[in-house]
């Protein structure tokens, strides 16, 4: 029965597509795991695909009663992907620590027994999006694709009306290809309605500030800047992992940094193939610590722990309320954008969003006081939309982040807990007090942009960089 719904299916997939190609049909007996593994999204460090953000507060996502929107600024992370370079080659050296492995595994890890092959199956997939087509089972819900088209619809049900005098508009889209390429299947799939030009900015250093991804231009951006914070938390976690499986299997080696990429190995196995069972290899609580080293981290490296992110996130959020400023003036009452995570997380840290000022401790597992939870703010396919509304004769801001409104802490007198724009500057202006994106990190040394001018200058310039695979 299986198989006849299954192949049915497929003629159907392939009929429909414009492009004819061979769909991997995936293996039969995992029919039951693929798409049930939501449940561990949050715990995999933003690598495992798109979920809505936990904490949300109840607030609705629409305009209150009586307000309209005025304009909507969309930051979208690219969708669910394969792993980078540097993690595929991590990857692989665990990899073939099982694969050649000559005994029968046990337990959780007996699934290798099985004709297992791994989910990096062609390397030109290495570092980019997910599709219908390079994903290794037809099946799998949860291609980067699907997501951004999805998204998409999602948009276009909730902010059409924005567009109601616009065909021809821009979509911004960092120049990594997986970027670029969500962009391209998020504009294609707002329909034929609506003519997008998709507007292509260099991520590479030599753009400067004029770039959605401060981050790459950022010399002055040290990683380990504050790793003798992080290095101070506890590896046990991992030791148990790497201990309990060569305990299970005689002579297996695996060490505390194969444990690790372990956690990896199952966010991006369900990217590609919709489910992992290396996932059924953690106990919860490991997957919790897990979770935290990765808010850990990148607080400290790409959050509020480390001085200089205010600098760079300044850079992004300069230019956002540049354009809320000009809403009214401005033809264009929609703008979308999309670029990599640690963009969002340092866009975020300067506004303010998940900042109590509580530093993130090290030697311990918080929960009660833990604002800062990266692994829950930028899954696959992660949004930050900007909220602009009218109620009669005031106008206000807030932010949804994965289809949650999460208000300013020290500014929400407005509707739906909203920021009055008055107000606001002044919230902005005072994150922004003397942050200086240019000189912070030291960009003069390998650009002379100083300015973010992409969002006013894209009808002149035509933005169409090349891609790059990073
Ligand atoms: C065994 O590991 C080596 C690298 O250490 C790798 O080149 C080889 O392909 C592996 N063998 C199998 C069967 O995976
Ligand atoms: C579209 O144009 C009409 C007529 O000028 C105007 O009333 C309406 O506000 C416009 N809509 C938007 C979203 O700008
Ligand atoms: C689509 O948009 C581009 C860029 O603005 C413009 O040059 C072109 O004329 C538009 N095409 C249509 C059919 O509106
Ligand atoms: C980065 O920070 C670490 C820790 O402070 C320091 O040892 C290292 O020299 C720094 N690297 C650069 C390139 O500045
Ligand atoms: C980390 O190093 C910096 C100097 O590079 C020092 O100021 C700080 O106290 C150190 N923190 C810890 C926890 O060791
Ligand atoms: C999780 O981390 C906490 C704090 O470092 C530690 O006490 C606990 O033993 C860890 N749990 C595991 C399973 O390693
Ligand atoms: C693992 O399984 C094999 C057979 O599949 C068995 O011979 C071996 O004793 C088991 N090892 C352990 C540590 O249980
Ligand atoms: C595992 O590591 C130990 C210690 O490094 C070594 O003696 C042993 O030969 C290794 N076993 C395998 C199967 O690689
Ligand atoms: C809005 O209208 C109220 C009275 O209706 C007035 O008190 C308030 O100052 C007005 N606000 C602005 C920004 O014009
Ligand atoms: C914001 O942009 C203005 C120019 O529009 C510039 O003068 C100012 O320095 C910028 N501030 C930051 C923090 O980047
Ligand atoms: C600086 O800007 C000028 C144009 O104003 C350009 O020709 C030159 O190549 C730039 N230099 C560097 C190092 O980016
Ligand atoms: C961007 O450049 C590519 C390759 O140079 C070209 O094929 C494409 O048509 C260009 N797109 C636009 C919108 O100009």
């Amino acid at each position: 029965m299986v198989s006849v719904f299954l192949s049915g299916l497929l003629a159907t997939l392939v009929a429909q597509t414009v492009d004819a190609y061979v769909v991997p049909q995936g293996k039969l007996p995992d029919l039951h795991k693929l798409g049930t593994q939501d449940y561990l999204f949050p715990y995999l460090a933003g690598a495992a695909p798109y979920f809505s953000f936990p904490g949300n507060y109840g607030i609705p996502t629409t305009a209150p009663e009586g307000c309209e929107i005025s304009q909507l600024q969309v930051i979208a992370r690219h969708g669910e992907r394969y792993p980078t370079t540097g993690r595929a080659r991590r990857l692989f050296s665990t990899y073939y620590k099982l694969s050649n492995y000559t005994r029968e595994f046990n337990e959780s890890l007996s699934f290798l027994n099985d004709d297992y092959t791994f989910f990096i199956s062609d390397s030109n997939n290495i570092e980019q999006e997910t599709t219908y087509k390079n994903s290794l089972d037809v099946l799998n819900p949860y291609t980067g694709q699907r997501d951004a088209e999805k998204h998409a619809r999602q948009f276009l049900d909730e902010y059409s009306a924005l567009l109601e005098n616009t065909t021809s508009f821009p979509i911004f889209a960092a120049s990594s290809r997986r970027v670029h390429d969500t962009a391209q299947f998020f504009s294609k799939a707002l329909g034929e309605k609506y003519n997008v030009t998709l507007q292509v900015v260099s991520e590479a250093p030599t753009s400067g500030a004029n770039t959605i991804s401060a981050g790459n231009a950022c010399p002055g951006w040290n990683e380990s800047a504050n790793a003798n914070i992080t290095d101070a938390f506890s590896t046990d976690y991992l030791k148990n992992i790497a201990s309990r499986l060569n305990r299970q299997n005689k002579g297996l080696n695996l060490t505390q940094t194969d444990a690790f990429n372990l956690f990896n190995w199952c966010a991006f196995e369900i990217n590609v193939r919709g489910y992992s069972y290396m996932c059924d290899v953690f106990t919860q609580e490991e997957l919790i610590n897990y979770s935290y080293y990765d808010d850990l981290t990148s607080y400290y490296q790409d959050g509020p722990g480390y001085d200089m992110i205010y600098d760079v996130g300044s850079n992004l959020f300069n230019a956002s309320v540049k354009l809320l400023k000009q809403s009214e003036e401005l033809d264009l009452k929609v703008w979308i954008s999309f670029t990599h995570d640690t963009d969002i997380v340092n866009l975020m840290t300067t506004i303010g969003l998940f900042d109590n000022g509580v530093k993130l401790d090290p030697t311990s597992v918080p929960f009660r006081d833990l604002v800062y939870r990266k692994s829950w703010q930028t899954p696959q396919g992660a949004r930050l939309y900007t909220q602009k509304y009218k109620c009669s004769n005031e106008t206000y801001v807030r932010y949804v982040l994965n289809d949650a409104v999460i208000p300013l802490e020290s500014c929400k007198s407005g509707p739906g807990f909203s920021c009055p724009t008055t107000e606001f500057y002044d919230y902005a202006a005072d994150r922004m007090n003397g942050r200086n994106f240019y000189k912070s990190c030291d960009v003069a040394s390998v650009s002379n942009v100083t300015e973010l001018t992409f969002y006013w200058d894209y009808n002149e310039r035509h933005y169409n960089d090349t891609l790059l695979n990073q």
